[in-house]
């Protein structure tokens, strides 16, 4: 087991071997073959419409599809917000698919058992790991923990789609799928016994009809086996087949693997894909029934809800701003009340200069608005907990949440801020931070900020806001209330960012940027002290920053932030913006729009037939190259034509090179990552009929590389209430010396681990991790354990992020093994031997 483990890091840091053929449907098939990413896409657009249709007859409404040519996404969505008479959306639809396709790669970048790809007929194993798949998908629905659902639902597909290309489910005729791979009460019949001989070898290259007549006649199932072991296969059974699979050299030789046309029995790929979709149908129905419509739609992204996190400071100096900062939270929460973009969950965690938290939710408005009321200045004013409130959150709120925190004071734990950082970069979540001036009670509601708190301590808060891709108010008691506007727009949704900048120091630039058909309500924000600009549209109409209500739109001030909402009409085209100012500003230009980019680093194994990606849950590093993964969203045909990452606050601009992998998807190498935070800026044209033209995209979040490396291995299951360690390795290329360490669990188990390691220069150290999943835990919770390094002088900070599930069951399987690095749609075995 051990000596798996080892191998199994040497590939991911390096790709140092060469591994054999992918045992799957293909990644990046050259010849039109399905991959897993295409048969997922199809179920869910074909389950979804399938309940939507019933929507509409139980309705009475009208339902219908284009039946022309290929379902897509935004046909769908259209047909399915009529059935469900409301507007359901296509950003957070397209998402679903694309992370139940890419967390497919993270859940299985672990070692495998023949038990995920069906092969050397493990039945019984594979069919559990399906049924214990679809139970942690139940169980992370009925804990709203969609993200993980779909990470969960990825993995159970992968499983259940392989069996239609490893065994002979097709050749034996059948025309529905194979219903007791996700029902466990049912038998598993018919399945070869073990001396049972069930292939003969194939006439040269010819494998069609290898499969023994009694095995078809008696509809006996059985799969291929697959090593790089010649021994492995037992006399008279067949094989997966294809260069790498050295027992299909064996007698009886050949395979009999449905991957792509190419295959063994490339003759039946179409037909075996075909049954995969509808295999993965059966099981997303299994799912819709078990958890109902209103979950099954989340799950499918179709109602996704949001989540309004308030982190508030309480402390004594607060207390001018608390009734304020009161008033403009509730006109925020009764502002989305009844509407579609009602949050489903309301967060506020406390904290004031002793301490922070508890952490309150509720998905009552009321409720949540009593709690708000309950909260009371303390005595005391001394630099409050901020920090540690705002990680509470960040951890404890789903990704991609949109976080507020008000404050009117410095920060006593700055210690936190890398570890802040790192969060927000891994949950995606935005902050905005509301600074009200403490000394409003002076009445110098005319003093700006900066002259309150210290300079440092407002350029903390601005760096985390830019991290996130908020950004920091600079209010007083009577403008806090104008700060509702600024915090309507960043939870409005299908919310795309277009461009965003910081300078600083400021220099006199023209900035230019393209507001393309798809869309609407464009919003251009400029914060700092004093920048000045004057913005010109693409039909030659100008404003300046001094004109309040001018041709282009509205200017609203609110402390030191300007924003301008475009007027509607003509705002395709491109746009101009020149600006200056004596200190630093940022600009950042919003708008809403189905059209959105999701990006992620990934890692590269090069493989026998193509490379293969897995999603990389770390900082990518400094002075090596890197791939990153860009999907856009929104169901448009799109050609990239630019993919750049753009230094936040430097001049460094690294432009990628692009491969389309999908319609819509893409893979970027990039030969470098910046030295400081950077931005991931993207540019391309639309080629949809009802849209042509360029757009830009921009990554909401900045990133950072880092040049300290954590690597982690381990058997990925935990069980309630029994200690569980993980060892990891933290490899430095820069400065040695006393790093810290910090671990930590999104469902907050206890975890023990060395609070620091000394390296030296370029060298590295090993620790171990020990968790305990409380003994009540149910069977089936996924989980995500964060490791982070943070060197000397937090001159740099790494993480890395291992997906853990608990269960009661013991998952090691006896028998046979074999390694299997499974990323994305395909899997390499390179070490096969007996336990
Ligand atoms: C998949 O299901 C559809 C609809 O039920 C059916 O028409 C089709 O023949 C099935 N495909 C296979 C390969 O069985
Ligand atoms: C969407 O979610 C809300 C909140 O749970 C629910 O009231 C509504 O019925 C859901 N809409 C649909 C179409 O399921
Ligand atoms: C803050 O503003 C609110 C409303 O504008 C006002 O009621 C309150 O008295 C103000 N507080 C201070 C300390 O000025
Ligand atoms: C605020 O300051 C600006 C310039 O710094 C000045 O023009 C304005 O009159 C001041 N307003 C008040 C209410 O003091
Ligand atoms: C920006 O554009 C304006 C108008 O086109 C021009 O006058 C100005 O020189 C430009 N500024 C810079 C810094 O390029
Ligand atoms: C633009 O924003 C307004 C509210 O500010 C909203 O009513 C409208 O639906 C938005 N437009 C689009 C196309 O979403
Ligand atoms: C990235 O770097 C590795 C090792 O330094 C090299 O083998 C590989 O070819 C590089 N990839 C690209 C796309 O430049
Ligand atoms: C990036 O590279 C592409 C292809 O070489 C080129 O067309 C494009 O102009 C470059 N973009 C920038 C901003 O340098
Ligand atoms: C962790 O490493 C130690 C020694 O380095 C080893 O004894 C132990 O077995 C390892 N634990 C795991 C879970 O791999
Ligand atoms: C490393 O730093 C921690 C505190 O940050 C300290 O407790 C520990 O003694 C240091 N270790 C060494 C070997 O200097
Ligand atoms: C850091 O990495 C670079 C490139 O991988 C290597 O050349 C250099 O020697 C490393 N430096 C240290 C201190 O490990």
């Amino acid at each position: 087991m051990v000596s798996m483990v080892v191998v199994a890091v040497f590939l991911l840091q390096g790709a140092l071997f060469k591994p054999p053929q992918a045992a799957a449907f293909k990644v990046f098939p050259a010849d039109g073959s399905l991959t897993h990413q295409q048969i997922t896409e199809a179920a869910f657009l074909r389950k979804m419409a399938e309940v939507c249709r019933d929507e509409a007859a139980a309705r009475g409404r009208e339902f219908t599809l284009p039946i022309n040519n290929k379902l897509t996404a935004t046909d769908v969505q259209r047909a399915c917000s009529n059935s469900y008479s409301t507007l359901l959306k296509i950003s957070t639809f397209s998402l679903a698919i694309s992370q139940t396709s890419i967390s497919n790669a993270a859940v299985d970048r672990k070692q495998f058992s023949t038990a995920h790809h069906f092969d050397n007929e493990d039945f019984k194993n594979g069919r559990d790991l399906i049924t214990k798949g679809i139970a942690a998908v139940k169980v992370s629905m009925k804990q709203g923990r969609y993200l993980s659902a779909r990470s969960s639902l990825g993995a159970a597909c992968h499983t259940l789609q392989d069996f239609y290309s490893h065994s002979n489910w097709m050749e034996l005729g059948s025309t529905a799928p194979f219903s007791p791979l996700i029902r466990s009460e049912l038998p598993l019949n018919n399945l070869a016994g073990s001396n049972t001989k069930t292939c003969k070898s194939c006439v040269g290259k010819d494998c069609s009809d290898n499969i023994l007549q009694e095995v078809l006649q008696q509809k006996i199932l059985t799969s291929g086996y697959f090593s790089i072991l010649l021994s492995t296969k037992p006399g008279g059974k067949c094989s997966h087949g294809g260069l790498f699979d050295r027992t299909s050299y064996r007698d009886p030789t050949g395979g009999i693997n449905k991957d792509d046309i190419s295959s063994s029995h490339g003759f039946l790929h179409q037909r075996a894909a075909e049954m995969a979709i509808n295999a993965t149908i059966e099981l997303l129905e299994d799912i819709r029934v078990a958890t109902g419509n209103v979950a099954f739609l989340r799950l499918m992204g179709l109602n996704q809800t949001s989540v309004l996190a308030f982190v508030f400071d309480t402390t004594g100096s607060m207390s001018n701003n608390i009734a304020e900062a009161k008033t403009v939270t509730f006109s925020i929460i009764d502002s989305r009340r009844g509407t579609s973009e009602e949050p489903s969950e309301y967060i506020l965690v406390p904290f004031n200069d002793q301490g922070f938290g508890p952490l309150m939710k509720t998905e009552n408005a009321d409720k949540f608005k009593e709690l708000i009321n309950l909260l009371s200045a303390s005595d005391g004013s001394n630099p409050g907990m901020c920090l540690s409130g705002l990680q509470l959150t960040l951890t404890e709120a789903p990704p991609s949440s949109d976080i507020f925190v008000f404050t009117d004071a410095s920060v006593k734990d700055t210690e936190l801020k890398s570890a802040v950082e790192a969060m927000m970069q891994i949950t995606k979540s935005t902050v905005t931070f509301l600074l009200t001036n403490s000394i409003s009670s002076r009445s110098q509601q005319n003093v700006s900020l900066s002259r309150l708190l210290s300079q440092s301590d407002i350029q903390m808060y601005r760096d985390l806001a830019h991290i996130s891709g908020g950004q920091t108010i600079e209010v007083t008691n009577s403008t806090l209330s104008q700060g509702t506007a600024v915090i309507m727009d960043v939870i409005a949704a299908d919310l795309v960012t277009v461009l965003y900048i910081e300078r600083s120091p400021a220099i006199a630039e023209n900035v230019s940027f393209v507001v393309d058909p798809s869309l609407s309500n464009v919003t251009v924000y400029v914060t700092g002290d004093s920048p000045v600009f004057t913005l010109y549209s693409p039909t030659g109409l100008s404003q300046s920053s001094s004109v309040a209500n001018g041709p282009l739109g509205n200017i609203l001030t609110v402390g030191n932030l300007k924003r301008l909402k475009i007027r509607s009409d003509n705002q395709r085209g491109e746009w101009k913006i020149s600006i200056s100012a004596t200190s630093s500003y940022t600009l950042k230009v919003i708008g809403q729009s189905a059209v959105d980019v999701l990006i992620y680093f990934v890692e590269i194994i090069e493989g026998g037939h193509g490379d293969s990606w897995a999603q990389s849950f770390t900082r990518p590093f400094i002075g090596r190259n890197a791939t990153l993964f860009v999907s856009v969203t929104g169901g448009v045909s799109v050609t990239v034509t630019d993919v750049l990452l753009v230094e936040a606050s430097g001049s460094d601009v690294v432009n990628g090179t692009i491969k389309a992998v999908g319609v819509t998807d893409f893979l970027v190498n990039v030969d470098r990552i910046p030295e400081g935070a950077f931005v991931v800026q993207l540019k391309g044209l639309l080629n949809d009929s009802s849209s042509t033209g360029r757009f830009q995209r921009q990554s909401p979040i900045q990133y950072k590389g880092s040049r300290i490396t954590i690597t982690a291995q381990s058997q990925n299951i935990a069980q309630p209430g029994v200690p569980f360690s993980l060892n990891f390795t933290v490899t430095s290329n820069t400065t040695g010396g006393n790093y810290t360490i910090r671990a930590r669990t999104d469902l907050g188990f206890s975890v023990s681990f060395p609070r620091y390691l000394i390296l030296v220069a370029g060298g590295s150290a090993q620790g171990s991790v020990t968790l305990t999943a409380p003994s009540d835990t149910e069977s089936g919770t996924d989980f995500r354990l964060t490791i982070e390094a943070e060197a000397p002088g937090s001159s740099d900070l790494n993480y890395a992020i291992v997906q853990l599930t608990v269960s009661t069951a013991n998952a090691i399987f006896s028998g046979f093994y074999s390694l299997y690095i499974c990323l994305s749609f395909s899997c390499f075995c390179f070490v096969s031997h007996f336990v």
